[in-house]
């Protein structure tokens, strides 16, 4: 698997967004949309399934979701914008997750598909990398649910 370090409960959580290097290589909107599209197939086939809406529908509303957050997190035009209420993307993002118990090992499970998905498209690998690491350390901020029951929500700080 690419690297993965753990969550380290209290540990503030450092990122930065990724480069608009990795919206380019891809393809603009419609490689991103073809990655996660594949991505969530990987997800509805894992053991974070669950997790997601069952209803075909709501799934479909969810990869279009998560397609533009994706595009714009990246640097691709803003069509995620009118989702947050105003809200900065980076909370925004972190607090729609707060509704879920989501463990280091489910956290493990997604990047694990993300991995998948992202090693069928050939791009550059510092590229991949770059994108990778944003992913790393921003899921970090998903987890919210220790295996000793409770429940804590880290600090975080937006690096350049
Ligand atoms: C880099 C880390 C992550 C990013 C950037 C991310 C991003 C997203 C986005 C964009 C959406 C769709 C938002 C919308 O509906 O507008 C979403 C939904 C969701 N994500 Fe994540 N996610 C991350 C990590 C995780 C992890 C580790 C889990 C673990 C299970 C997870 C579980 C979910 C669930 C359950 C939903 C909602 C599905 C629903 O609406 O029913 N995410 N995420």
């Amino acid at each position: 698997m690419y690297e993965v370090s753990k969550v380290v409960k209290g540990e503030e959580v450092s990122f930065k967004h990724p480069s608009k290097e990795f919206y380019k290589a891809i393809g603009g909107e419609e490689g991103m949309k073809a990655l996660m599209y594949d991505f969530y197939d990987i997800i509805y086939e894992s053991d974070i399934a669950h997790f997601f809406p069952q209803d075909e529908e709501e799934f479909e509303a969810v990869k279009e979701k998560n397609t533009k957050f994706f595009i714009q997190i990246c640097g691709g035009p803003k069509v995620y914008e009118s989702e947050t209420g105003g809200m900065n993307l980076d909370e925004f993002m972190i607090r729609l997750h707060d509704d879920f118990s989501i463990y280091e090992k489910s956290r493990y499970e997604w990047l694990g598909c993300m991995e998948e998905a992202l090693r069928k498209v050939k791009i550059d690998q510092n590229i991949k990398d770059d994108f990778w690491a944003y992913l790393e350390s921003f899921s970090k901020l998903t987890v919210n649910t220790f295996s000793d029951g409770s429940v804590y929500y880290a600090k975080y700080n937006r690096g350049q």
